[in-house]
């Protein structure tokens, strides 16, 4: 009782005094963080493996016991750190596991997120070599960006609030064959995350007004904002809430944000629960194996300062380390594909289609405008004590403004099937290089682009055919997975991004866009101009094989279903045949989302830890 009320009123404390002062009170260190993070991230060398964890580690020794707990959460990401929150509140002993240390202080301003990428709160991922996409990367293998740190990938992604549309719950609800993922019955676990800080004129009852995550509006772009929304609408678009009633037409971004603070899972759920006697944090610990007992997990391996732990859980473990790290796990305990286990020396569990499935959007980035307008000149101290003082130009994710959703039949009674997102500024020139991994050629070729004036579009492919895969590099959990989504394999998601720019260039020719004197700048696409006319259909083409990226809105590796054969978990989350272990993150969606990725995550965790308390009787 005491703990659960020490909670509360932790929460509440937070909720009422949270702006940036309240977290970060002196405002010199936080500008000094910043110019080492910026000074950080301009030298690190990524990531390639584990092996910090492993220093002085002894192969041979017998786990040190690390205790018992009723529930073990591996990952305290999006959702772990949701499912560690839910499950802490009565007074059952929890254990949360994660890789990564706290979130640094930085994390909180949301326009710095890329410069995460390269830092050691970032796994450093590359994809696997590609020869449809990613050409304009170093060696053909684009970043593939993931939080490892306190609430994982939500403490560095572009921080959009997007929850994807009805007909992704309703087609998910049909492919588990069970109702209670349908469109109807999750929307009471998305208003439960909620509180809305934003005017909703239209769609208030599908918002939430009391829940742990804040979401809100930015503050609009001197001039821009209103410039694209009206350009959008000389194209037929009407505004709305697209996490309301319609995604169909253009809308202001919706945030996860605290006035000005980052509300991520970290911000939201994390720090309100870990005073609680009954959770236990063991942050910079790399959860290596599951450990299962006659088809039952009883625990975990992890591996912390080069000392190999068991950790004992008597009722549940869940696994809630994202959507490439739980194939991993899952791999590395002997539950996955039998050829894959067998040829890495791994003795079988349980046959599943672990790390098959693997749904991603892809972004990329093809239009560029340049206006007379400077939408501000501050140098880097200026900006941050204006975010101090709730002010835009760094409130939101990468410089985000507008999104507009579509559907290239313009059939609006099922999925759009492209989003537009305006970015910038901030977040351009070399920004937009340096984060999505360009060589040289290409990063020189951006230096065009003015932080201060101009801007981009985001096309966001929402339903891609192809798909991928995520396989063992080795049985060593010191080696990365390896990562392989495969984009483009199916021509048709080049030709559907190629069909909607051509629908977006058009918004050149509104008179949003000449009233305001934004032009077109075209910045050099080596390997592509020098073979086909600008604007043709094979320069398109071209372009957009150098130009596009990873969504980073991955799906489906542990995907969720009804039968063995094609799914690893059943629709209550539990991994088929192994009693006593669930997955709660983005792994298991077995749709592309119409949207981005953290919401449907949050709604997942919300659920699955209903799940978990009526199972146990909480
Ligand atoms: C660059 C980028 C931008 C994005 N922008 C947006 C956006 O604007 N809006 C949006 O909605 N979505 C966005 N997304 C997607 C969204 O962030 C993810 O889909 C979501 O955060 C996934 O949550 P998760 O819980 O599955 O994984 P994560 O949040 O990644 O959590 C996994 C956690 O597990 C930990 N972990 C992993 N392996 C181990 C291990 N072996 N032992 C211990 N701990 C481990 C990790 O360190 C991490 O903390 C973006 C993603 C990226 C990469
Ligand atoms: C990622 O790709 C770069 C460029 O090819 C390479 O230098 C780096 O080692 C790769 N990282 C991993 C983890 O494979
Ligand atoms: C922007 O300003 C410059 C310099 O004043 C001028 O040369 C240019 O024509 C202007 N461009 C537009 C689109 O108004």
């Amino acid at each position: 009782m005491l703990s659960v009320m020490k909670a509360s009123i932790v929460s509440f404390s937070i909720a009422f005094f949270s702006i940036a002062h309240a977290i970060i009170p002196n405002f010199d260190d936080l500008y000094r963080e910043t110019e080492d993070l910026i000074k950080l991230s301009g030298t690190f060398q990524r990531l390639k493996n584990n092996d910090e964890y492993f220093v002085n580690f002894d192969d041979n020794k017998k786990p040190l016991d690390y205790g018992t707990f009723e529930y073990i959460v591996v990952g305290a990401g999006t959702a772990g750190g949701i499912v560690a929150n839910r499950l802490s509140e009565s007074n059952s002993k929890v254990l949360l596991v994660e890789a990564g240390p706290r979130d640094p202080d930085t994390t909180k301003v949301p326009a710095l997120g890329t410069f995460f990428f390269y830092t050691p709160w970032d796994w450093g991922y590359n994809i696997t070599k590609q020869d449809k996409i990613c050409l304009a990367t170093i060696d053909k293998r684009c970043i593939f960006p993931r939080g490892k740190m306190w609430g994982g990938t939500s403490s560095l992604n572009g921080n959009v609030y997007s929850r994807g549309t009805k007909w992704d719950y309703d087609t998910w609800a049909e492919i588990v064959g069970n109702p209670d993922w349908s469109y109807e019955n999750v929307l009471p676990y998305f208003k439960k995350a909620e509180t809305a800080r934003f005017k909703i004129d239209l769609d208030k009852s599908y918002h939430g007004f009391d829940g742990p995550q804040f979401t809100d509006l930015i503050e609009d772009t001197p001039g821009l904002t209103k410039m694209l929304l009206r350009a959008f609408k000389e194209r037929g678009s009407i505004e709305v809430d697209y996490n309301g009633r319609s995604p169909y037409g253009v809308s202001r971004v919706q945030n996860f944000l605290d006035r000005n603070v980052r509300a991520g899972t970290a911000h939201s759920y994390i720090r309100p629960a870990a005073g609680r006697p009954n959770l236990l944090i063991s942050d910079n610990s790399l959860v290596t194996k599951v450990i299962i007992a006659n088809d039952r997990a009883v625990g975990i391996e992890f591996v912390k300062n080069g000392k190999l732990y068991f950790a004992q859980s008597s009722k549940e473990v869940i696994l809630a380390a994202g959507a490439i790290n739980t194939p991993q796990i899952l791999m590395l305990s002997g539950i996955g594909p039998s050829e894959e286990l067998k040829k890495h020396g791994i003795k079988l569990v349980k046959a599943l289609p672990v790390g098959q499935n693997l749904q991603d959007h892809v972004s990329v980035f093809p239009l560029f405008f340049r206006t007379n307008h400077t939408y501000y000149n501050l140098i880097l101290k200026e900006q941050l004590k204006s975010w101090y003082e709730n002010r835009r130009p760094l409130t939101g994710g990468w410089g985000i403004q507008v999104v507009n959703f579509r559907n290239l039949k313009n059939d609006r009674s099922s999925k759009p099937d492209i989003e537009f997102i305006t970015v910038g500024p901030p977040f351009l020139s070399s920004t937009i290089a340096t984060a999505n991994g360009f060589n040289e050629e290409y990063t020189s070729a951006y230096q065009i682009l003015n932080q201060y004036t101009d801007f981009t579009f985001d096309v966001v492919l929402l339903h891609p055919e192809s798909k991928g895969e995520v396989t063992l590099q080795s049985k060593d959990p010191r080696d990365y997975p390896l990562i392989n989504p495969n984009y483009f394999a199916a021509e048709k998601d080049l030709e559907t991004i190629y069909q909607s720019i051509k629908w977006l260039l058009e918004i050149k020719n509104t008179e949003a866009f000449k009233n305001f004197k934004a032009e077109r700048l075209l910045v050099a696409m080596p390997g592509c101009d020098e073979n086909y006319k600008t604007d043709s259909r094979n320069w398109w083409y071209c372009v957009i094989k150098h130009l596009a990226f990873p969504g980073s809105h991955v799906t489906g590796s542990a995907i969720m279903g009804t039968c063995p054969s094609n799914s690893v978990t059943n629709p209550e989350l539990k991994v088929h045949g192994i009693r006593g272990l669930r997955i709660a993150d983005a792994s298991v969606i077995p749709v592309t989302i119409s949207g981005h990725t953290t919401a449907p995550t949050v709604m997942v965790a919300e659920k699955v830890s209903d799940l978990i308390k009526a199972e146990h009787g909480q």
